[in-house]
């Protein structure tokens, strides 16, 4: 976030004119609160639409007709600097509030969970970071900002880029998989969409990076648990994705729930102050995790709620996300001496800028005639957007005897009732979208006009219906298509599983078509990787569609029938069963890799592979890589090889390289991804393909936290996954 010299003096200007509860205020985000009745509480209500177990549809029924308190008073006296919610109409309300009745008209910050698009609902992270397609990211991205400004939100909180190594996290889902440069692309990606198009306020949002820092690494995947780590996976891991984000310009960035090595992220200056601001050049502010501040006394860092927020303002915690700690002790913290000015003053400054770089206080409003465009219909451009993220973001896993594609007039047997559940398609985090707008399976079949019959049979929370059963076996068609999987409820937040084979009686329903020698082909619909291996052992084919948003029918229907050829790959790895978690390409060698010996670091009772490793994914053609050479000039090393669609189909091919710091100063993982690039070819077709590889990326960070590039032997590898590659080995002298 660039701010000019005139905005910078404005800040100032505005910042000495303030007294101490008005800046107090600045530092407080509020919800609304419900007024009346309510079997349950709104927050209850939230996450239950957040985690799926009531539909959108049901969720604006029962909030339509109850009073929801906006503490308004509270606004007009300038104790709330920001608020949550978006409904537009109120948005401008409550922003009215704020710029014309109170002393000094400071606007309001807008904030909302917009992860994967708002109204148009595009495929979740873990997916799409799978398309390798940065500019397909960023479109995305620029069209969820777009759509959150149309609908009041001037601030999202996101993109969410915790790298994710246990599947058994139901965040998994939520950010862009297990990689930290494929993470860190993703994270410049999506900061580019969500803020580079400032040529009206009408384009672009505040992003807010998550969740600082190292949540995905709770301890056995249990949401919200400890997490501990070396200085080195800290650095060579999680904050990767970080670093990025705020060279792209980030605006702001939320506080993790965790507590890290001991100290929780939200009352942590060594990451908020040292890394992040001092180091990362955050100029935007920290806001906490919901109700993160009150937490502080259930981790045990602080006895009350008076210490918590002085502990976290002090800490580099700038903004009090739902608890009012700030609100209601912070003018005494003041006048006590625990909290100094400078440390106020330095807080609202940050928030203060970010509503300068938004052009809030040019134009706080949003123009209702755009509300109308959005609330009608989806511009079709952005549909087109949509399905082009979810055709890129699917993977081909598996094919045998090409049985895929289809053909579209061979008719075939569709069961699963996740095949007929338009609202799961979303997957989780979708609170914007309207049910009208999304595409099933089901209905993306029947968009094709394809020649099937359907029987539900069974989902992830219902047990087999067996007359279904039987009329799927007894079908005229040998073919089974199987949509099975997760409800979109299953992961997200507060959604960490212990068993990771496909829920319910799925797996049952798959086996007894299988006995009924149906050839059966399964869709996955699921926001993690899956513990696979009896699948893989015994379907014909197998397609990852996780959770492609609202055009999710029309792109797998596409990807059935060849009119599209896949070419997505996995962002994470995928295992065979449960308790291989956590599980991860680029892990160090240890003493003793797995091999077939048996003193060797493996399970003995599962494969020494993962099901399906990082990076892979098929396609309706094949590739074959060959002649890789190196070249080293001074500041690269220039690696070159031969891709050849050796296939009988247009194909595009995620070439990935990777490389391996052989003997260092602190063992390193046996590759990292270092580089990727998508090739097109024709059938027959070769191409000559060069990936640079800066030398300032060969180096890793160590336990000093210190970043060191050391001379010596490098394995450089080139390959369409993170398991078949090309090697080439070279010497290096920084
Ligand atoms: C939640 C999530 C966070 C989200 C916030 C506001 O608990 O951890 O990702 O942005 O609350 O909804």
């Amino acid at each position: 976030m660039k701010l000019t010299k005139e905005q910078i003096n404005f800040v100032n200007n505005l910042l000495n004119k303030m007294t101490l509860e008005e800046k107090i205020g600045q530092l407080t985000q509020d919800s609304p609160s419900i007024v009346g009745g309510f079997d349950i509480s709104f927050d209850e209500l939230v996450e239950m639409l957040t985690d799926g177990r009531i539909s959108q549809t049901e969720f604006n029924k029962k909030i339509t007709n109850v009073k929801r308190d906006y503490h308004e008073d509270d606004i007009r006296n300038g104790f709330v600097g920001a608020v949550m919610g978006n409904d537009p109409k109120k948005a401008n309300e409550l922003q009215k509030i704020a710029v014309e009745e109170t002393r000094l008209g400071i606007p309001l910050l807008i904030g909302f969970d917009v992860i994967h698009g708002l109204r148009t609902v595009y495929p979740i992270a873990i997916a799409e970071a799978g398309s390798f397609d940065d500019e397909l990211m960023q479109k995305t991205a620029s069209i969820a900002a777009k759509e959150s400004r149309a609908y009041g939100i001037n601030w999202n909180f996101a993109p969410m880029i915790d790298v994710a190594r246990d599947s058994r996290w139901g965040r998994v889902s939520e950010g862009p998989g297990e990689d930290p440069y494929l993470s860190s692309r993703f994270a410049t990606a999506k900061i580019k969409g969500l803020q580079g198009d400032q040529s009206s306020s009408n384009n672009y949002v505040a992003a807010c990076t998550k969740h600082f820092v190292g949540y995905s690494a709770c301890e056995g995947g249990r949401d919200y648990n400890t997490t501990t780590m070396s200085t080195n996976t800290l650095f060579n891991v999680y904050l990767p994705p970080f670093k990025a984000a705020m060279n792209a310009g980030a605006c702001s960035a939320m506080a993790a729930f965790n507590d890290l090595n001991g100290i929780p992220c939200t009352v942590n200056s060594y990451t908020l102050r040292n890394i992040l601001k001092d180091e990362f050049g955050l100029n935007g502010f920290v806001v906490s995790d919901a109700n993160a501040i009150k937490e502080c006394v259930n981790h045990g860092i602080a006895e009350n709620d008076i210490v918590a927020g002085e502990m976290a303002i002090n800490a580099g915690l700038d903004m009090d996300m739902g608890t009012r700690i700030y609100l209601n002790h912070l003018a005494s913290s003041i006048k006590n001496g625990t909290v100094s000015m400078d440390v106020l003053d330095d807080a609202v400054k940050r928030v203060l800028s970010v509503k300068v770089w938004l052009g809030l206080f040019e134009n706080p409003y949003i123009d209702e005639k755009i509300i109308e465009q959005y609330d009608c219909a989806i511009p079709k451009e952005h549909i087109n957007i949509c399905k082009e993220s979810a055709e890129k973001s699917l993977v081909l896993l598996k094919n045998e005897e090409n049985i895929l594609p289809l053909d579209k007039n061979k008719k075939f047997t569709l069961v699963g009732s996740l095949a007929d559940s338009p609202d799961e398609v979303t997957g989780s985090w979708a609170l914007g979208f309207k049910s009208k707008d999304c595409v099933s399976i089901k209905k993306g079949l029947e968009n094709s006009n394809a020649n099937f019959d359907y029987y539900p049979i069974c989902g992830p929370n219902t047990s087999i219906n067996s007359s279904e059963l039987d009329s799927a076996i007894n079908s005229d068609s040998d073919i089974i298509v199987a949509v099975v999987g997760e409800l979109k409820s299953m992961s997200g937040e507060a959604s960490s599983k212990a068993n990771l084979i496909l829920p319910g009686q799925q797996r049952e329903m798959l086996a007894s078509l299988l006995r009924a020698n149906k050839k059966v082909i399964a869709i996955l619909m699921n926001g993690r990787p899956l513990a696979l291996g009896w699948e893989k052992e015994n379907l014909k084919a197998i397609i990852e569609g996780w959770h492609l948003g609202i055009q999710m029918g029309n792109a797998i229907s596409s990807a059935l029938f060849g009119d599209i050829n896949p070419s997505g790959k996995l962002s994470c790895t995928f295992p065979s069963v449960n308790g291989q978690e956590p599980l991860y390409y680029n892990h160090t060698s240890t003493g003793r890799p797995a091999s077939n010996s048996k003193f060797t670091s493996k399970y003995v009772d599962t494969p020494l592979e993962p099901c399906f490793p990082f990076g892979y994914g098929l396609s309706y053609t094949t590739f074959k890589y060959d002649s890789l050479t190196l070249k080293e000039t001074p500041s690269s090393v220039n690696v070159t090889f031969n891709l050849s669609n050796t296939g009988k189909r247009p194909g595009t091919e995620t070439v990935q390289l990777y490389i391996q710091d052989v003997t260092a100063s602190i063992v390193r993982p046996i590759k990292e991804l270092k580089g990727y690039k998508k090739v097109s070819l024709q059938p027959g077709e070769s191409q000559t393909v060069t990936l640079t590889l800066d030398k300032s990326e060969m180096g890793f960070y160590n336990n000093m936290g210190q970043y060191v590039l050391e001379n010596g032997l490098f394995k450089i590898y080139v390959g369409g996954n993170s398991k078949d590659t090309l090697v080439s080995k070279i010497n290096i002298n920084f």
